[in-house]
């Protein structure tokens, strides 16, 4: 199953950096593209920088929730906006405050139905969920993924939440299906190592403290220009990617 989603506990922030940044680099060489979804119930990491001229007025999931007729993945699709120009990495853009979160919950079970469609059409999608146990949290989609990756920071109070939420992620999510964890930026102020020990799982892919390319992905700068193109962050999310989707699409066994 192509679903991917990608959360956050408290006191580690960086979800929704790490899944554009993931996304971003999804390979969609062989043919296939990617959709990354705004979940997070809290309201939207991406709008503020993604929503500056780009954004038709008929986008992003409220409009899709309110719309007439039956929801399929075409019009899902219909209701992104395209990163970078071409049409193989598409963003499905959020809510803006909790409040309107609540018309939501009915449209990620739709969604979770929608992802064989969504795998015909040679589409993975990747969602921001953002943190867990939010009020208003889309648990469907944390429990149906095919991989659920937790975002952690390399402090204290990360590990000791992320031990907790990778916990309840696993009891939500059984023995078969892959839960993981993914660090944001290493050594602020425990290594890589020290983490993935903490937490007891066998790999931990590090996304780079980067704090200025952050802040541009964040300020929805073209993800093609060079500096940001080029920088340690987008850098090791590529490398994050081949850690992670193996796991998503079943690959591990040999499938796709
Ligand atoms: N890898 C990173 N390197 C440096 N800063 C980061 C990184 N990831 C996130 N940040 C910064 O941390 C803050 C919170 O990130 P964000 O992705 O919005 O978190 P969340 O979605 O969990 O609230 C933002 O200012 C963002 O620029
Ligand atoms: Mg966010």
């Amino acid at each position: 199953m192509s679903l991917v989603s990608v959360c956050s506990v408290a006191a580690s922030p960086g979800v929704t950096t790490t899944a554009l940044a993931i996304g971003w680099c999804w390979p969609t060489v062989t043919g296939r593209g990617v959709v990354i979804v705004d979940a997070d119930p809290s309201g939207s990491g991406f709008l503020p920088g993604y929503l500056r001229g780009a954004n038709p007025p008929s986008g992003g999931v409220l409009r899709l929730a309110a719309g007439p007729g039956e929801l399929t993945a075409e019009v899902v699709l219909e209701h992104c906006i395209a990163l970078g120009g071409e049409q193989d990495r598409l963003l499905l853009l959020g809510v803006t405050a909790a409040l309107e979160a609540r018309a939501l919950s009915r449209i990620w079970q739709t969604l979770v139905g929608l992802i064989p469609d969504f795998d015909t059409l040679g589409i993975d999608v990747l969602v921001d969920v953002g943190r867990i146990e939010h009020v208003l949290e889309p648990t469907v989609l944390l429990e149906q993924a095919g991989a659920a990756v937790l975002a952690t920071r390399s402090t204290l109070a990360g590990v000791m939440t992320g031990l907790a939420g990778l916990d309840r992620l696993r009891r939500l999510r059984g023995p078969v299906r892959s839960t993981s964890a993914l660090l944001v930026g290493e050594g602020r102020p425990y290594s890589a190592a020290d983490v993935r020990r903490e937490l007891g799982v066998p790999t931990l892919p590090v996304l780079t403290w980067d704090p200025r390319a952050a802040a541009r992905i964040e300020a929805g700068e073209d993800l093609r220009r060079g500096a940001l193109a080029r920088s340690a962050l987008l850098r090791s999310a590529t490398a994050a990617v081949d850690a992670v989707r193996p796991a998503a699409l079943d690959l591990a066994g040999g499938g796709r």
